[in-house]
């Protein structure tokens, strides 16, 4: 049976970056405006005041420092308070094909490729500039790509499932190279005036190279295993499908055509699904957590990582051992643990086993058992 690797991943970095401080100022300015204006309503208790953010609270709670965006002068207006993203013709890229042929270039040259090998692409994201034509098939044709390609989202877990869909395809022989391209726009979906949530996410793109471990030209990771769950829970939504048209409300009225989350749930319920979700992969791998060299965790929250890393390891990890790349990038969505990744596996030796793994909306689990080659 074809034994597939990972023989290349690549991070495209937005250049425009948002300190937490920043961030607060732009928030505060907002809420201060918005507080003035409705200054009435509020004196008589129809509508609350909104309160004030602090960068304080955004280090501790969440472990992040500042973010990456595709537009920083948009989200520090207070007046417009979301990031401006030009709307392209139908003749020219698209923003996401564009943040991805960067990344998928860095995976392509780390494994020595060029785009016309690859014949199959997914665009795993959790949120897509237009249904279709699927954005993969767009980057399919800007490399040069054969075969197929085809958009998939699984929210923060978008690039493990496709790494699993990947894997699966190149070991029955329904493709030989494939590119799973996580392009992020996570501030095109979050809601910069809510001060629970405004600090949590950023952009990237991440790419990586999978093909069949005998084609590798370089230093690899083999695939051994492959884990995906799912459950159902409302704790992470966004509402914003084509059904916002059929409703009766105006869209800026609605806070749920962005994303919402019940924070503290999703805290709870999902630390005990990933925990579980992992040391039975690991089992059904044979591999006791001790030989574990390397988490590469969903990037959301430091707290979350941390309690992750010692309920797997029984003890508190190395910070070597459980890299975090949040303090940088903030969420990422599905993008994060791959940085992780790119970022942080270079050292590992040969038979040095590590694993992927995400979580988030759905909810959803997905965890990918590497071994370095
Ligand atoms: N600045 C200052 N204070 C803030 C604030 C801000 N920006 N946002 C919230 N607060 C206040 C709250 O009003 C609350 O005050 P209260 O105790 O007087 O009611 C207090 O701080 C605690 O808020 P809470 O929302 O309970 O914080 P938290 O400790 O749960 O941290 C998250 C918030 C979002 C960082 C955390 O819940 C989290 O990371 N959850 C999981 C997220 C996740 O993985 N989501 C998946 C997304 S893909």
């Amino acid at each position: 049976m074809v034994q597939p690797a990972i023989t290349g991943s690549g991070v495209f970095t937005p250049p425009e970056v948002i300190t937490n401080d920043e961030l607060v100022t732009a928030f505060n300015a907002y809420a201060a405006i918005f507080n003035t204006r409705h200054a009435a309503a509020i004196d008589s208790g129809e509508i609350e005041a909104k309160a004030a953010s602090s960068s304080d609270f955004i280090i501790t709670a969440s472990g992040i420092e500042q973010r990456h965006v595709m537009n920083k002068t948009g989200i520090l207006d207070p007046e417009v308070m979301h990031p401006h993203l030009r709307a392209r013709r139908d003749d020219e890229p698209g923003i996401m094909a564009e943040m991805a042929l960067d990344a998928c270039d860095k995976a392509l040259t780390q494994a020595g490729r060029t785009g016309g090998e690859v014949d199959l692409v997914i665009c795993a994201a959790s949120n897509h500039e237009r249904p279709y034509p699927a954005i993969a098939i767009e980057i399919q044709q800007l490399l040069g790509a054969g075969g197929f390609a085809f958009d998939m989202n699984v929210a923060c877990s978008s690039a493990t499932f496709g790494i699993q869909a990947a894997a699966d395809m190149i070991r029955s022989g329904s493709a030989r190279r494939a590119l799973v391209v996580s392009p992020e726009i996570c501030s095109g979906h979050l809601e910069w005036r809510d001060r629970d949530c405004h600090f949590i996410f950023g952009d990237v793109c991440t790419a990586l190279l999978i093909e069949a471990a005998e084609d590798a030209k370089g230093p690899h990771f083999i695939i051994r295993s492959t884990r995906c769950a799912t459950q159902f829970s409302n704790n992470i939504r966004n509402n914003n499908g084509f059904l916002r048209r059929t409703r009766p409300y105006g869209m800026e009225d609605r806070r749920d055509m962005l994303f919402v989350q019940e924070g503290r749930k999703v805290f709870k319920e999902v630390l005990p699904m990933v925990s579980a979700h992992v040391l039975a992969h690991l089992e059904s791998a044979g591999i006791a957590a001790d030989d574990l060299r390397r988490l590469w965790l969903h990037q959301a929250n430091k707290a979350m990582n941390d309690f992750i890393g010692r309920k797997v390891l029984g003890r508190v990890p190395e910070r070597s051992e459980q890299p975090n790349i949040l303090q940088d990038y903030a969420n990422t969505s599905s993008a994060g643990s791959i940085i992780a990744f790119s970022q942080y596996s270079e050292d590992l030796a040969p038979g040095d086993c590590g694993m992927i793994c995400s979580f988030g909306a759905g909810y959803s689990v997905g965890s990918v058992l590497l071994e370095r080659a």
